[in-house]
């Protein structure tokens, strides 16, 4: 089984990651791993910690001559602000009187919800831990298992579809490309390639336009903004997944990584949330034989899952990101230390964080899938795993 643990504070020195049970013999590059870092950090809407990281990957362990060991691969991100947290982040002594004692959650946030839970005396320490700054190291550390994916062809891409208010109002002529792309096992990767070139990561230059002006809005009147983005996975085979335990279901393995990017509140697959509204017949996918004795679709309104089970087409999943939590023009909340009412904190912060959401929702969708494979074809080598899926294909 892959697995991996992640460590780390926002302004700490570094974050850190283990990643166990990649198989032996994988070719991987640094560079490959600082390109999706990279991509992580951009995005229209983005706050002032940003320009100070330029996250870049250091391999302590796993991977020699570039390929995987087999062992553990251990990650790291160094935190370049931190020079700047010395005293707030020191390991060791008692807080010094210059540094500030927290006592104000700010609504939207874990300062509440962790500071009761671990009986924190200062918010700070919630703070640090539940920022999304550790999306950085999850990149990094399934940026080596979506590698593991893009050899045995299967290709992971995303983009934006909405910020705020600005969203298609037809999506039909952006479809009709996506289909156009996605009919290549690689087709995902050409939709990020096109979503990149937007700031926003959105495919019409139109709408991509309406959100950047939206989040201009929004930056002047000290608000912030949320919105959806898409993930598409091609070239998926069939059978990855099972209907025969809850636990086994692809959807809902799919739907826990991506609830698990901070502030993603709704995942929908396929088109699970229109479908809900509308009577059976115009929402299943019809079937159809093919000459060679094969079935195909017209249509894929359910994602590429059916039981439970891939079914061989393109996987749609949908992430919905609440707006960012911190306002600059702040909402009430409490003082827990003082008990009085205040207006909430002003942690430095982004406005909009979509676009940086649809990259991190390419990254953690790799592990689920790399793991249906690996237990569907086995091998502990990347060339046992290629001997057994050319002999079931
Ligand atoms: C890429 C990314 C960047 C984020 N940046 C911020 C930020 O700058 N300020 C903020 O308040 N929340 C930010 N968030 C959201 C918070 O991390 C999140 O709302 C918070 O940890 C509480 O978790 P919850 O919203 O899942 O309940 C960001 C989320 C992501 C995915």
């Amino acid at each position: 089984m892959i697995r991996f643990l992640t460590a780390g504070e926002s302004h700490g020195q570094a974050l850190v990651g283990i990643l166990e049970g990649m198989p032996a013999g994988l070719e991987i590059e640094q560079s490959y791993i600082n390109h999706q870092l990279k991509r992580r950090q951009q995005g229209y809407g983005r706050g002032g910690r940003m320009k100070i990281e330029k996250d870049e990957v250091n391999i302590l362990s796993g991977i020699r001559y570039g390929r995987t060991l087999g062992s553990p691969i251990a990650l790291m991100i160094e935190n370049r602000d931190w020079k700047n947290w010395l005293e707030v982040m020191a390991v060791e002594g008692e807080r010094p009187e210059s540094v500030e004692h927290i006592g104000v959650v700010r609504p939207g946030h874990a300062d509440y919800s962790a500071t009761k839970k671990y009986r924190y005396d200062d918010v700070r320490n919630a703070i640090e831990r539940a920022s999304a700054r550790e999306t950085a190291i999850r990149v990094a550390l399934c940026t080596i298992i979506r590698k593991f994916l893009e050899d045995v062809g299967i290709f992971i891409g995303s983009h934006v579809i909405r910020i705020g208010s600005a969203s298609y109002k037809l999506r039909k002529d952006i479809d009709a490309k996506i289909n156009e792309w996605t009919q290549a096992s690689c087709g995902a990767y050409k939709v990020t390639e096109e979503a990149d070139k937007s700031e926003v990561r959105i495919l019409s230059p139109e709408v991509s336009d309406r959100a950047i002006d939206a989040i201009k809005k929004v930056k002047k009147t000290g608000d912030t903004l949320g919105g959806v983005f898409e993930v598409l996975v091609t070239g998926v085979p069939e059978g990855l997944g099972s209907h025969v335990h809850y636990d086994r279901k692809i959807e809902a393995q799919l739907s826990k990584a991506i609830m698990a990017i901070p502030a993603v509140k709704a995942v929908e697959i396929g088109e699970g949330i229109e479908n809900a509204g509308k009577p059976g017949s115009e929402v299943q996918d019809e079937m159809f034989p093919n000459e060679d004795g094969t079935v195909k679709r017209q249509t894929n309104r359910a994602g590429g899952i059916e039981g439970g089970i891939t079914v061989g087409e393109n996987l749609v999943i949908r992430g919905f990101m609440k707006p960012i939590a911190t306002l600059m023009q702040p909402l009430q909340t409490v003082d827990l230390r003082t008990g009085k009412a205040v207006a909430a904190r002003r942690e430095r912060s982004d406005f909009c964080a979509v676009p940086a959401c649809s990259v991190i929702g390419e990254a953690v969708v790799a592990p689920v899938l790399a793991n249906a494979f690996v237990e569907k074809y086995g091998g502990d080598s990347m060339e046992e795993i290629y001997e057994r899926c050319k002999k079931t294909a």
